[in-house]
């Protein structure tokens, strides 16, 4: 009973999030917001799965958990041989830019904005030095939006990636493998963040961190809010 509890929170947690943040809207996607995602989405993949993550693999005492979380992070920055065709997810994003016309070194020599920039300092304190079961919290939130059943409309009924699929096809007028990177998550984001899901489940209650379980995914939630509006204010400023 109280195992369901503290799920059923984090599941209202993240739909709060979705509620709430910009990117999520109905109408949120512009071609210049697209292009910020691209800029500054491939250097969080990187970013978060080579040092954030890693920090809570670090972190963590239980070697199965400790492994999955490698795992995921492997897929991300070094090859997916799973879901993304052996590439690695930044680099099928970067791919993804180029396909809407971007310039690859552009891409590549990307910085991160001040919004940003922001965000991973935010996680930097709530990843790096928190407790394993909190950390790992922090790695999988967001990565719970492209599962479905949060939001409302598409987003809802798809997951987040698997609806922003048929809104960037259109907009772009792409075909169906050129927008993989969002296809893929649907899949390996419902096993990215089980990770956590599961684990808070069967760890929260006898660790006695229920309450610091929810704690930490509204946090961490509020960093990726102002990270995703921040994406949609800077290709704002392309307009
Ligand atoms: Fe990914
Ligand atoms: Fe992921």
């Amino acid at each position: 009973m109280a195992k369901k509890n503290v799920i059923d929170r984090l599941d209202q947690e993240v739909n709060d999030f979705v509620n709430r943040t910009l990117i999520y809207e109905g109408n949120a996607w512009t071609k210049n917001r697209c292009r910020a995602f691209v800029l500054q989405h491939r250097q969080n993949t990187r970013h978060r799965n080579s040092v954030l993550k890693l920090k809570v693999a670090t972190n963590c005492p239980i070697w199965d958990i400790k492994i999955d979380i490698i795992e995921a992070c492997a897929q991300e920055i070094i090859a997916d041989n799973e879901f993304g065709g052996g590439k690695p997810h930044w680099q099928i994003l970067e791919d993804l830019g180029v396909k809407i016309g971007m310039d690859r070194a552009e891409i590549q020599a990307a910085t991160p904005s001040k919004w940003t920039q922001l965000s991973w300092d935010a996680w930097s304190g709530l990843m790096t030095n928190a407790h394993w079961l909190l950390g790992l919290i922090g790695n999988t939130c967001s990565e719970r939006v492209n599962v479905p059943g949060y939001g409302t409309g598409p987003t809802r009924e798809l997951g987040w990636f698997g609806h922003v699929r048929g809104v960037w096809q259109e907009m772009w007028e792409l075909e169906d493998e050129d927008v993989n990177f969002f296809k893929l998550h649907t899949e390996a984001d419902l096993e990215h963040s089980e990770l956590g899901w599961r684990n808070v489940a069967k760890y929260a209650e006898e660790l006695n961190l229920e309450d610091e379980v929810i704690e930490a995914c509204h946090r961490n939630l509020i960093v990726w809010e102002n990270y995703f509006n921040g994406i949609c204010h800077l290709g704002d400023t392309f307009d």
